[in-house]
C-alpha cells in the first residue's frame, strides 16, 4: 500500500436549521469498509498522542469539534502538517506514515473512522522500526 495523505472535503447537506454530513463507508471520502470507531476529546493541554505508524490501516481523521494538527512523517521524511479544524475537513492516512496528533483545543474532538479491528500487531510504535521499514 503506498503511503498517502489525503485531505478531504466534505460537502455539507445544509438548510435553515443547520448542517449535516453524511459519510459512507465505501465511497470517496471513506474507501474502505469501516471496522472501527474511536475519538479522542478532553484531552490535557500540551499532549502529543499517536507517535506511531500502521502496517496496513487505512483511516479518516475528522475533527467533529474544536481544532488540532495532524503531523504526518512520510517514509521519504517529508513531514506534512494539517490543522483539522472543522467538521467539513478529513484526513485520510493510508499506507506506512508516522503520525502525530497536536495542538488540540480544550473543546476538540477527533473522530477516526478505521479500516480495521484494534490489532497492536499493526502498530510500529518504535520510531527507528518506522525509518527501517522505510528503507526497505
Ligand atoms: P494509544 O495507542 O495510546 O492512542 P493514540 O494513538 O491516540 O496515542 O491508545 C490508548 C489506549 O487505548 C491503549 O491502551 C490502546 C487502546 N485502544 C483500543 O483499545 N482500541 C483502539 O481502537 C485504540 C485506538 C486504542
Amino acid at each position: 500500500m503506498e503511503a498517502k495523505v489525503t485531505e478531504i472535503q466534505f460537502v455539507p447537506k445544509g438548510d435553515a436549521r443547520g448542517q449535516l454530513i453524511a459519510l459512507e463507508a465505501l465511497s470517496e471520502q471513506v474507501p474502505f469498509e469501516v471496522k472501527r470507531v474511536y475519538y479522542i476529546f478532553d484531552t490535557t493541554p500540551g499532549t502529543v498522542r499517536g507517535n506511531h505508524a500502521h502496517k496496513n490501516l487505512k483511516q479518516v481523521l475528522i475533527c467533529v469539534s474544536g481544532a488540532c494538527t495532524i503531523v504526518s512523517e512520510m517514509p521519504d521524511g517529508t513531514k506534512i502538517e494539517n490543522r483539522l479544524d472543522w467538521p467539513n475537513r478529513g484526513l485520510l492516512i493510508e499506507g506506512l506514515v508516522w503520525r502525530q496528533m497536536k495542538d488540540f483545543s480544550k473543546d476538540a474532538v477527533l473522530i477516526v473512522l478505521a479500516s480495521e479491528h484494534y490489532d497492536e500487531a499493526d502498530y510500529i510504535r518504535d520510531y527507528n522500526q518506522f525509518k527501517k521499514e522505510c528503507a526497505k
